[in-house]
Parts: C-alpha cells; sequence; structure tokens
C-alpha cells in the first residue's frame, strides 16, 4: 500500500517534478523509430515530460532536436520549411540548423552573425541504438547509453514498435512486471501460442501454464530486480519464467517461445506515456516476419507507430466484443496481445488511486520497484546518486528446470546477453 504522497511522486512526471528530474538526469530517453524520422518531411511533434519539441533528420542523417518554440517570438516549429539541414521557422524567417544553433536571422538586419551567436536555443542530443531515436534530455554532459542489450546489437537485430497510450507511465511500466496476467488477461493468446501438442508426457504446455501452482520470488539487481515465476508441473519439473526491470522505465520479458522482447514506458506528461515494444535477438536478424513477433501479433496488420491502438473510447468499452467472449475468447480484444495490455491500463483512469488497491502475491515485483524508485528519488534528493558497477547485462529469460533440480542453480547461470 502506498500513501496519497508517494503516488504523486512516483506519476508526477512533468516539469520539475521529482520523477521528471530523476529520470531526465539518470538516463536517455527513447522518443521515436529512426523509420519516422525523414529528410525534408514536416518535423515530428515530440511531447516528454510535459514539455514540447520537434524533431528532424538531415539528409547526412544526423537528428535535431529542439523546443518546439521558435526561440525568437515563440511561434511553433512544427509549421517551419524543413530546408533539410536547417528548419526555417514561417514567421520570419529564422533558420536553425541540426546542431540546435542560429543560422539565419533574417529580421536582424545587418550584423546577423554576432546575433545569431548570442541566441541560445533549446537543443538537446540525440543518439540511434537498437531501432529507437534516443534524446539526452538532462542537464550537463549525457550519460552513458543505457545498459539494455539492445545497445550495441548489429544493424538489423531489433526491430521496433510504439504507441501512445492514454494512461500515466507507471501503469504501463508496472503491466510489464505483472507476471500473473498473462494466465488471465492474455489466456486466449497463451492457447494459441501454444497449441496442444505431445510434450512432457503428453501434457498441454499452454494448459499448464495457465494452471500451474505458481511462486513469485523477487531478486534485486544491480539495475532493477529480477521477478521470477515459479511453476510447478505435474511431472515434477519447474518452468521459471524471469522478467528484468531495469530502472526507471524498462523491463526484459522472455518471448514465446523464443527471442526476447524489451518493454519501454516513457513519461509524455502526466496523463500519457509512450510504450515501446523492440523485439532482438543477438542471434538473428529480426523483422515483421521474424516469427516470434508473428506469433503474438493477431493478424497482419502490425503498424509500427501505432502498434497497440484502442479500437473505441470509454463509452463503447474500447471495443471489447462481447460476441467474441461469449464464444469463448477470455477478454474479448482479439486485436494483438498488447492490445489487451493497453485497454486494462487505460481502463485504471489515467493516474491510477495506488492508495486503494489491494495487492496480492503476485504483486511483489511491483511493491519491490515501487519501494526502489521511491528511493532514487530520496536518493537524488540528497545528491547520492551512485553510478552502477559494471557487469553482465540482464536478459529476460524462461528455462524449464527439471525434476529434482535447484531452480537457484538455473538461476545464477542465465539471464545475461549470451542467451539472447
Ligand atoms: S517567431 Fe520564429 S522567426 Fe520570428
Ligand atoms: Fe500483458
Amino acid at each position: 500500500m502506498i500513501t496519497a504522497q508517494q503516488n504523486e511522486l512516483l506519476t508526477r512526471v512533468g516539469g520539475d517534478a521529482p520523477m521528471s528530474r530523476l529520470i531526465r538526469s539518470s538516463t536517455w530517453v527513447p522518443f521515436a523509430l529512426p523509420t519516422q524520422l525523414k529528410p525534408y518531411d514536416a518535423p515530428m511533434k515530440v511531447r516528454l515530460f510535459g514539455a514540447d519539441y520537434v524533431a528532424w533528420r538531415a539528409p547526412d542523417g544526423r537528428v535535431g532536436f529542439v523546443d518546439q518554440a521558435c526561440p525568437h517570438r515563440r511561434v511553433s516549429l512544427a509549421l517551419v520549411r524543413n530546408e533539410g539541414c536547417a528548419i526555417r521557422c514561417i514567421f520570419h524567417g529564422w533558420a536553425i540548423d541540426v546542431t540546435g544553433k542560429v543560422v539565419e536571422a533574417p529580421s536582424q538586419g545587418a550584423d546577423q552573425a554576432d546575433f545569431c551567436a548570442r541566441v541560445e536555443v533549446a537543443h538537446h542530443p540525440t543518439r540511434e541504438a537498437g531501432d529507437l531515436v534516443w534524446v539526452w534530455l538532462g542537464e550537463g554532459l549525457p550519460a552513458e547509453m543505457p545498459r539494455l542489450p539492445i545497445v550495441g546489437l548489429p544493424e538489423g537485430h531489433a526491430w521496433s514498435t510504439v504507441t501512445k497510450v492514454a494512461c500515466n507511465w507507471l501503469q504501463g511500466l508496472e503491466g510489464g512486471l505483472d507476471t500473473f496476467h498473462i494466465q488471465a488477461l492474455h489466456a486466449s493468446w497463451i492457447e494459441r501460442l501454444s497449441p496442444p501438442k505431445k510434450s512432457s508426457g503428453g501434457a498441454d504446455p499452454a494448459k499448464m501454464l495457465l494452471t500451474s501452482p505458481l511462486t513469485y520470488i523477487v531478486e534485486p539487481t544491480e539495475l532493477g530486480l529480477s521477478a521470477i515465476a515459479l511453476r510447478s508441473y505435474p511431472n515434477g519439473s519447474t518452468l521459471m519464467r524471469v522478467t528484468q526491470y531495469i530502472r526507471p522505465f524498462s523491463v526484459l520479458i522472455p518471448g514465446y517461445p523464443t527471442g526476447s522482447t524489451l518493454t519501454m514506458s516513457v513519461p509524455v506528461d502526466d496523463e500519457n506515456y509512450l510504450f515501446f515494444l523492440v523485439y532482438f535477438s543477438a542471434r538473428e536478424k529480426v523483422d515483421e516476419n521474424w516469427p516470434p513477433l508473428r506469433r503474438i501479433v493477431g493478424n497482419d496488420r502490425v503498424v509500427r507507430e501505432d502498434f497497440a491502438p484502442l479500437l473505441a473510447d470509454e463509452a463503447a468499452n474500447y471495443g471489447q466484443d462481447r460476441a467474441l467472449m461469449a464464444a469463448g475468447h477470455y477478454s474479448g480484444f482479439p486485436g494483438n496481445l498488447f492490445e489487451e495490455d493497453t485497454v486494462v491500463q487505460v481502463a485504471m483512469g489515467r493516474i491510477a488511486d495506488r492508495t486503494r488497491e489491494h495487492l496480492s502475491a503476485s504483486d511483489v515485483a511491483i511493491v519491490q520497484m515501487r519501494a526502489q524508485l521511491l528511493r532514487a528519488l530520496r536518493e537524488a534528493e540528497a545528491d547520492d546518486i551512485g553510478s552502477a558497477a559494471p557487469g553482465a547485462d540482464p536478459l529476460g529469460f524462461e528455462v524449464m528446470v527439471p525434476p529434482g533440480a535447484d531452480w537457484r542453480d538455473a538461476f545464477a547461470g542465465q539471464g545475461r546477453r549470451d542467451v539472447a
């Protein structure tokens, strides 16, 4: 149970809110897929932590990222003429280049060069990695790129999608750490993903996943925590499924049945977040036809820029298909696996009231994650953020522990980048 004040601290991400400062000062933030930025296109409007920006790609591939308000008289730079390396405000024709410098200010007349050099544009550095475009919104020198397994993968080994979700970022993050919900919310998907077949002595793997007795264990890691779900199967073996939380907003989920997924819940403002889903493999190239991805996409529609949209509003129960439920579908949302997730997140309200929850045994990872973030906020206030020591990068994974073996031995030998 958390207090109203703690709920505010965890969820408020606008401007100078403590959580906004903590995230912006500690990590690069993904904001777009590389394919969303094309030279000479209209600039992309970007909203993060309650502030508005524009981003554009120069013909040489570099990405500019500046405040949306023109430094001259504050007109939106979303309306600019895009001249390639520079964007030109349509009001008085000031031009800003991809490094964030004013290069022309025709309204100044003579001594333009001196004048331009004195104008400070709120510009932020960008980078590309893991099929995402990232921005550094903190003050001072940028940190190293986050220690995520997608950073540093060879070209083509990660494939990203994004959806804007109409609720607070913490609801997205908590969704990734909520292990139990796969066997309720996603029950119909699990049955579809794991069709009955002869294995483990003829048992049906989907049914076992949905009905086996569960134990939850959380182990803190240097970057966050490992959420371990142990399912006991009738033949004495144990299915160990490990999801990794990496502060502040990343979750590594073991794939079905192979491959890995990274989710990131990036704050747009208090009431919206960007849900990035990255499918990746160190072993093989990944694209939209990658088999593990096809299995979780319900149909042929993969809109990378809006991967899991709501089909209708709250008044229409987000498009829930009651006839389908009557015919046996669990949730009534058959679009794709993550539509089920975004529906339940939005259906908690824009900012869930965590003071009125009744948490159960399966919520232990969520409780620990909140405690870690609250501690990080306290440490940030005391100016005491230690940098993580180098070590192996974590990875979500799933392992069948044979009868008689100790899951702890299997846990110790897994969870690093080399098993992707
Ligand atoms: S407001 Fe943009 S150039 Fe004047
Ligand atoms: Fe889910």
